[in-house]
């Protein structure tokens, strides 16, 4: 087991800067499987989730080399190949291959994925977009068996699902004919996928908007090579934001896209938080005075990401007041909640979308779990405000989604100690 044992309370100081996004890169990978000579990815962070990714592609021969944070993948060779379970349950992103696999091969074969427990997690979304395109899909022995090359539709994503919409986009790059997806999700990694697809030789019009009218290429045609660089993680972004914020930290953060956050920055200035921004792409955030209580609501893009929602739990403890929080993306996101009062938070989930925070509470060290990526790194916010030492166990779940956060956080002025049992 791996722990993180952080000693608090500290403030942030100096300056952070922000890695590539792992939910972006994770879409980005397996599109490879569309294009036929090498793609190269700069700003790839160091994740173990991108490690799970580079694993499947292994398995479809594609070739891959990653040096720094440089990633070159060449799927001149790639074959099918079904992926094994194990695989397939390390996270939920494995569900990615689904489109490029079907679009290159006609054939995918992927069981169930897995990942956090955030919630029930269906998969209709993928499912509807095989078939509206065309493919054939059998759901037996919890696996997903697909057949058949795309063609042209006109298909509606089923709950703005991010990877619905994701795989959707990559099967209609290389279908038979034009295909209209309606509801599409507008994440900032959907927006990147598609300009990286572009850049690859796809015809996708609409991108940003709800609606993509995709040209395709038609079956058996591939993508070219190319070179493109992985978006800042704004997720990452907003949760040091939030950390520095609750902390009454003076810390400057780079590679802070505004435009991906604005709906934090919202939140921010109604509760209080001292801020100034530089530029498009730097944050920093001031010691501020109280800081005030509300009722916080997630949401799709352009909202307040659900991926925020439990970093932003530890500011709202340091909110005079009772605040709100009403999680509208998924049920069974608060269960961090019980850590969080362990720590010394006052918390009350009132159902599995709304939790009551009651504040100003001082937090102090206690042993609790990352019970998944957002909660993991929620534990570590609220380990810096704590008085006294805070063990953190599981952290596997933080190294899925954080490049080394320990590390880029003690520079910084935390005080975080890695253990391995
Ligand atoms: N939904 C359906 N049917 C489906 C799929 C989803 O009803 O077939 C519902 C879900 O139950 C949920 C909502 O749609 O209520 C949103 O789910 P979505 O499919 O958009 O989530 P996802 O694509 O599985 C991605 C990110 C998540 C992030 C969500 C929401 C990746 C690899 N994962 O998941 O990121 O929370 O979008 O923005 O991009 C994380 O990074 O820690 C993480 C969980």
């Amino acid at each position: 087991m791996k722990q993180f044992l952080i000693s608090g309370p500290t403030q942030l100081h100096g300056e952070f800067t922000v890695v590539g996004s792992k939910n972006t890169v994770l879409a980005m990978m397996p599109a490879v499987l569309l294009a036929t000579e090498p793609v190269t990815l700069h700003n790839v962070p160091r994740i173990s989730d991108v490690d799970a990714m580079r694993a499947i592609l292994e398995l479809f021969g594609v070739m891959i080399d990653f040096h720094d944070h440089t990633m070159t993948m060449d799927a001149s060779q790639a074959h099918y190949a079904p992926v094994p379970e194990a695989m397939a349950r390390t996270m939920r992103a494995s569900i990615l291959v689904l489109g490029p696999a079907l679009a290159r091969f006609g054939r995918v074969s992927l069981p169930y994925p897995g990942g956090d427990y955030i919630g029930q997690r269906p998969i209709d979304a993928h499912i509807d977009v095989m078939r509206g395109l065309g493919c054939e899909v059998n759901l037996e022995h919890n696996t997903i068996e697909a057949t058949g090359y795309p063609r042209g539709g006109d298909i509606t994503v089923e709950a703005m699902s991010v990877t619905g919409t994701e795989n959707a986009i990559t099967l209609a790059v290389l279908a038979a004919g034009e295909t209209t997806i309606r509801l599409a999700a507008v994440e900032p990694q959907v927006v990147a996928l598609c300009e990286f697809l572009n850049l690859l030789g796809a015809r996708i019009v609409g991108v940003g908007s709800n609606r993509l009218i995709v040209h395709g290429l038609g079956p058996k045609q591939h993508l070219h090579g190319g070179a493109s660089t992985v978006i800042p993680d704004y997720l990452e972004a907003g949760t040091v934001a939030i950390a520095a914020a609750a902390t009454r930290s003076e810390l400057r953060i780079r590679q802070f896209w505004h435009t991906h956050n604005e709906a934090l920055l919202s939140v921010f200035r109604k509760i209080g938080v001292d801020f100034t921004l530089e530029g498009e792409e730097t944050l920093s955030i001031h010691p501020a005075g109280q800081l005030r209580a509300l009722r916080v609501r997630t949401d799709v893009f352009p909202g307040l990401p659900s991926d925020l929602q439990a970093p932003m739990s530890v500011l709202l403890t340091q909110a005079d007041g009772t605040s709100e929080i009403f999680e509208t993306v998924f049920e069974g996101r608060l269960n961090y909640m019980h850590d969080l009062e362990r720590l010394g938070a006052n918390t009350f989930i009132r159902d599995v979308h709304t939790a009551v925070i009651t504040g100003p509470t001082p937090l102090h060290g206690h042993e609790v779990v990352s019970i998944d990526i957002r909660a993991g790194a929620t534990m570590v916010m609220a380990a810096l405000l704590a008085e006294g030492q805070t063990t953190i166990n599981d952290i596997e779940h933080i190294d899925r989604g954080y490049e080394a956060l320990d590390e880029r956080l003690n520079a910084i002025g935390a005080r975080i100690e890695r253990r391995v049992q």
